[in-house]
């Protein structure tokens, strides 16, 4: 059963950037792209790397250990149909932002 988590500020991510936490058990990897937040899986898929920390081109966030790519509004790999990194509901309630794990 999901349940809902505060997970930060909002001023804690600033737009274009990202940001890893560790909520309900899960590594998670929350962005702001476009005046929107949005939440995946943080553990990369390839080999296990912090995609809360890699950087954003637009809603492109590549993986800082091999440079994996994916679109966080949809958790979709760029090169890869197949494959689709797990995302996670959010919503942001006065200055904070809530994860759904
Ligand atoms: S661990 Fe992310 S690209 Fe290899």
């Amino acid at each position: 059963m999901s349940e809902w988590l505060r997970i930060a500020a909002v001023d804690e991510i600033p737009e274009g950037t990202g940001k890893e936490f560790v909520a309900g058990g899960r590594i998670v990897a929350v962005y702001h792209v476009g005046g929107e937040f949005q939440a995946l899986d943080g553990i990369c898929p390839h080999s296990g790397g912090p995609l809360g920390e890699g950087k954003l081109n637009g809603p492109i966030v590549t993986c800082p250990w091999h440079g994996w790519q994916f679109d966080v509004t949809t958790g979709r790999h760029c090169l890869n149909a197949k494959l689709t990194q797990p995302r996670f509901a959010v919503k942001v309630e006065g200055s904070d932002i809530w994860v759904e794990i």
